[in-house]
């Protein structure tokens, strides 16, 4: 071949190479365009729209089981523990003397609550993931009996009543509460509860149960924010009274105080509303106790001191004398022991002006604090034995159970359950998520906000302008894994990045968590599975379901009117997370926000997140569409019926 033809096929290549990427580009830029539908397109890659796949993201994948503990309940004797292991799928049986499990029986389904019965015969445990509770029988281990409650179940309680033995379960994904007969097992009422109902407790006769619900509720982002307090007869399941925690949420435990009509739940104190800035003034956020007395009314005591606080209050225990609580910080590692008679003395002279305003004076704790016992890592849930002798405590991020003497207020051994995940990155990020160390004195952690990675359902303040202004609505971090940009303004490109430096000094007010520890914190972010998608994926719709599929796939109004490529909720909300990963405006902003641009939130769990929308105004997502429509500009739904609306929302609360 002479040299010329060389040259010259080259060059052709060349140029033919370079007309096909031209055109590619061109197609490109036209395909991105046509998909957006809209003209600028800024920083958009074929990754924004294309080849996700949730199989493929870390939360779908396997990953290492723990042997964590979650409920705990102890014989009537004394001598026996048993003890949840959710992650595993167990209830094992421990010797409260030698310290060993003896028995470990399966149980699908995450076991979770404990409650035994009053001769120690029966241990019933709720089935979190797959809404059941069970009755095991203690003396073979085995499983007897079991039924469907309603959906998420966690705590349980067991009493007796005079229409007979009654079982109390807090529904925490349905916001309800199963009562139940207990043998043999049967639904007798479903009371509502608040949100999240997460605890519950009876008092020794059988009358009354407590039910506490762990989020809270504003009437809108500006206003202070209410958690239930749900109170029942569990021989009927008649509601009671439904009281409130004002400005407290995320009460995850709870207990009846024997002779004294008391209730105790752990609460934290929150001021969402107060600039975050204010962290070292200790305004943002404390821990409390919310007692309710015979009367019913509420006064919340502080649990923190004034430069050190105990952080994500959880399990309480109180002795049957009704003498002493024990509290556990899950954020500070450690059990705070109370006086109660103490706290009596204080409440009997107590005026209305100091109960209201005692959660804000932070002395005041020295008056009924007796002791604090460190503990390992994420004390969550407790357990007296009958004579008061010994507390047990689930150190859920060690794989293990503490037992404190509580004469000498002094550990004095461990059960050990698992080698304590250690190895994993997964779980050593939850330590890091739940862990008040990296907060200024302490005072919350990751998890304080969001609970099981989830939302707390609040607005905060976060900026340090004006009081008020730009406020942003939690977000769910269940599911987070490839839907950045994070943030509402979609500023911050990566997890690395949105739990850095900026973070630390903004929010937490000390150094930044150091890079082993990052590392390990978005390992684990990115590891939080979207809720109950495995189970979801495989249901097939309801003809409701379906007809709101096809309204948010709708090219076309039922009238025939074409709906713009730009207002289809799938060109923004794309499947397979239902987010682009591209600003949009779509006319939400508000008087007090200075942006109009907003990050296409993924839409996947989003019946449990709210309340809505960047600033947290819409309380259902039906308030999107009605109270707050915006002329078309966010999906086009000026056209809906009533019912037309309601089947989008019914499949929206299927992603
Ligand atoms: C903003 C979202 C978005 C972006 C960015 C995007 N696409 Fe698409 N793409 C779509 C949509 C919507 C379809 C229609 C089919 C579907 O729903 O999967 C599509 C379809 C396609 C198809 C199938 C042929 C067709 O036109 O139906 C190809 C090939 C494709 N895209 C390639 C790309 C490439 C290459 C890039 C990067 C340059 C890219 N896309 C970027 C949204 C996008
Ligand atoms: C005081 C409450 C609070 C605390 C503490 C907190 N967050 Fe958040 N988090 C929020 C709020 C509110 C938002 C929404 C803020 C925004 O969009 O600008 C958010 C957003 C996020 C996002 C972005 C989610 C998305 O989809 O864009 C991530 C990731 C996140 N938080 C992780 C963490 C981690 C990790 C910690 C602990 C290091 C933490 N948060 C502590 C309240 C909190
Ligand atoms: C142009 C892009 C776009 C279209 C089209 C669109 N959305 Fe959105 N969507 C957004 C953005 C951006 C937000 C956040 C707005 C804000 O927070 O103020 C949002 C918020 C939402 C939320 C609230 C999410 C949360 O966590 O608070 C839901 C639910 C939702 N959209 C569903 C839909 C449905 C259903 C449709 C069709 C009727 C639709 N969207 C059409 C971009 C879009």
């Amino acid at each position: 071949m002479k040299r010329s033809r060389v040259v010259i096929s080259g060059l052709l290549g060349v140029l033919a190479l370079g007309g096909t990427a031209a055109g590619l580009r061109l197609w490109s830029i036209a395909h991105v365009r046509r998909s957006t539908g809209r003209q600028e397109l800024g920083f958009v890659t074929c990754h924004h729209c294309h080849f996700v796949r949730l199989e493929q993201l870390p939360w779908a994948k396997a990953r290492p089981h723990h042997r964590s503990p979650a409920g705990l309940a102890v014989s009537p004797d004394g001598k026996k523990l048993y003890i949840a292991l959710d992650d595993v799928n167990e209830v094992v049986e421990a010797d409260g003397a030698t310290l060993q499990v003896t028995r470990n029986l399966k149980l699908d389904g995450g076991p979770f609550g404990l409650a035994l019965d009053a001769r120690g015969e029966r241990l019933y445990v709720t089935c979190r993931d797959t809404d059941r509770v069970a009755a095991i029988d203690t003396r073979e281990f085995k499983a007897v009996d079991s039924i469907a409650v309603g959906a998420g179940p966690v705590a349980i309680a067991f009493c007796a009543t005079k229409a007979g033995d009654r079982l109390v379960a807090a529904n925490s994904v349905s916001d309800n509460i199963s009562v139940l007969e207990a043998s043999p097992l049967k639904e007798i009422a479903r009371p509502q509860a608040g949100r999240e109902p997460c605890s519950v407790a009876v008092t020794a006769d059988g009358s009354v149960a407590f039910v506490a619900n762990r989020l809270a509720v504003a009437e809108n982002p500006l206003t202070a924010p209410e958690s239930e307090l749900t109170v029942l007869d569990p021989a009927s399941g008649r509601i009671l009274t439904r009281s409130s925690f004002a400005s407290a949420h995320l009460a995850e435990g709870i207990a009846a105080v024997p002779g004294r009509a008391w209730a105790l739940a752990p609460v934290v104190k929150v001021r969402n509303l107060v600039p975050i800035t204010q962290v070292a003034n200790g305004w943002v956020m404390s821990s409390g106790l919310a007692l309710s007395d015979s009367q019913g009314r509420i006064t919340q005591v502080p649990l923190d001191e004034a430069h050190d606080y105990f952080a994500d209050p959880s399990g309480i225990a109180v002795d049957s004398a009704g003498r002493r609580a024990y509290i556990a910080s899950g954020g500070g590692d450690a059990i705070s022991v109370l006086d109660l008679d103490r706290l009596a003395h204080w409440l009997a002279k107590a005026d209305e002006t100091a109960r209201r305003e005692a959660i804000e004076d932070l002395s005041l704790s020295a008056e009924y604090m007796l002791a604090r016992i460190p503990t390992g890592r994420n004390p969550r849930q407790l357990a007296l034995s009958p004579d008061g002798q010994i507390l047990f405590v689930s150190e859920r991020l060690q794989d293990s159970v503490l037992v404190v003497d509580t004469t000498r207020l002094k550990p004095v051994g461990r059960i050990p359950l698992g080698d304590g995940g250690g190895s994993d990155p997964i779980r050593r990020g939850e330590r890091v998520f739940t862990k008040a160390a990296y907060t200024f004195e302490r005072q919350f952690s990751c998890r304080s906000c969001h609970p099981d990675g989830h939302v707390d359902g609040l607005s905060y303040d976060f900026d340090g302008d004006g009081l008020g202004d730009n406020l942003l609505d939690n977000r769910s971090l269940q599911g987070v894994a490839a839907t950045e940009p994070f943030k509402w303004t979609g500023k911050n490109p990566s997890l690395e990045i949105q739990c850095g430096p900026r973070f630390a000094r903004v929010l937490m007010r000390t150094d930044p968590i150091p890079p082993e520890d990052l590392n390990d914190l978005t390992a684990f972010l990115k590891a939080l599975p979207s809720p109950r998608w495995e189970r979801q994926r495989h249901q097939p719709l309801t003809p409701a379901q379906e007809r709101g599929r096809q309204i948010f796939f709708a090219t076309e109004t039922p009238a025939g009117t074409p709906i713009p490529r730009a207002r289809q909720c799938h060109t923004c909300h794309r499947p397979p997370l239902f987010t682009n990963r591209l600003l949009s405006s779509v006319g939400t902003k508000g008087p007090r926000d200075s942006a109009d641009l907003f990050d296409t939130p993924h839409l996947l769990g989003i019946a449990h997140s709210a309340p809505y929308l960047h600033d947290g105004r819409a309380r259902t997502l039906e308030e999107l569409w009605t109270t707050y429509q915006t002329n078309d500009l966010h999906g086009v739904s000026s056209h809906m019926t009533k019912r037309q609306l309601n089947d989008l929302v019914e499949y929206l609360k299927t992603l």
